[in-house]
């Protein structure tokens, strides 16, 4: 944890951070495969229900993840975003995803609660149904749960595409300040060259 009496930011995220960090993106990894196979073995068997109940299961740790992460960041100071207009766009995604992670958390416990079900953790414990929602549609609420699902999948492709370019092209520290135990992750000069000669050949090719 950051020395809450120096006034200077990190320069890396420190341990919490990083097994937070990790952690929800395995799990909404696994919970949206979850979510869109669970017909793989047909409808209405053993396997779809174990997928459902486990893709409602690890749903909710990944809400109780975010809820530790913002509580982290409230009281935690993380490493500065770049100047300028690429600083402006990394924050304004990293708020975008956690928007799109509780939205997505709390449409799925409301798609749950519209049909009166309680949601069980793994059989450990179940959130019941706390409100009636039988005035909403459940084939809006879904699609508006997996709208938000799709939102996090795409803005997390785009926000890993420039984690991997400030690695490989900008050759920064950005990538390596989320990387546990400060490994040193390896740089190819080979996939920096061939990212250099396609801008070079992009630059060229554009009348500008
Ligand atoms: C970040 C976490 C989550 C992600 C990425 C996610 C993603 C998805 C996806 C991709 C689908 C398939 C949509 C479709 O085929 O129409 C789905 C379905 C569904 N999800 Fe989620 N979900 C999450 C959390 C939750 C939670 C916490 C709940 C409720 C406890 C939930 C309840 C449902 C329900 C009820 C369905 C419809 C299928 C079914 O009845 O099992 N989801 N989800
Ligand atoms: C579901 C997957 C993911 C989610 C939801 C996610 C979300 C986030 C969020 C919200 C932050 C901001 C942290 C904060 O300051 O509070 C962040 C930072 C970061 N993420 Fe991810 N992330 C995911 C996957 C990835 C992947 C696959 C990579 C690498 C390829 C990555 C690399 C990074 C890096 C390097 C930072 C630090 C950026 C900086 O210091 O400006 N993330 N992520």
């Amino acid at each position: 944890m950051s020395d809450p009496r120096s006034t200077a930011a990190p320069a890396r995220y420190d341990a919490p951070a990083i097994v937070f960090h990790w952690l929800t993106a395995i799990l909404i990894g696994a919970v949206y495969v979850l979510g869109q196979l669970r017909f793989v073995g047909g409808r209405g068997g053993a396997l779809m229900h174990w997928m459902e109940s486990t893709h409602y299961a690890l749903g909710l740790a990944v809400g109780a993840v975010v809820v530790l992460r913002l509580v982290w960041r409230a009281t935690n100071k993380a490493p500065e975003h770049e100047q300028g207009l690429v600083g402006l766009a990394a924050y304004a995604g990293h708020i975008v995803l956690y928007v799109l992670m509780i939205a997505t958390v709390a449409l799925g416990i409301l798609v749950q609660w519209r049909g009166g079900h309680a949601i069980s953790f793994f059989g450990l414990f179940q959130v019941p149904a706390l409100i009636n929602l039988s005035f909403l549609s459940r084939h809006t609420l879904l699609s508006m749960h997996e709208f938000a699902a799709n939102g996090i999948v795409i803005v997390v492709g785009l926000h890993a595409a420039a984690a991997l370019l400030h690695h490989y092209v900008l050759r920064d520290e950005i990538l390596h300040r989320m990387i546990p135990f400060n490994l040193q992750l390896p740089r190819s000069r080979r996939v920096t060259q061939w990212v250099e000669q396609a801008r070079r050949m992009l630059r060229d090719a554009l009348p500008l």
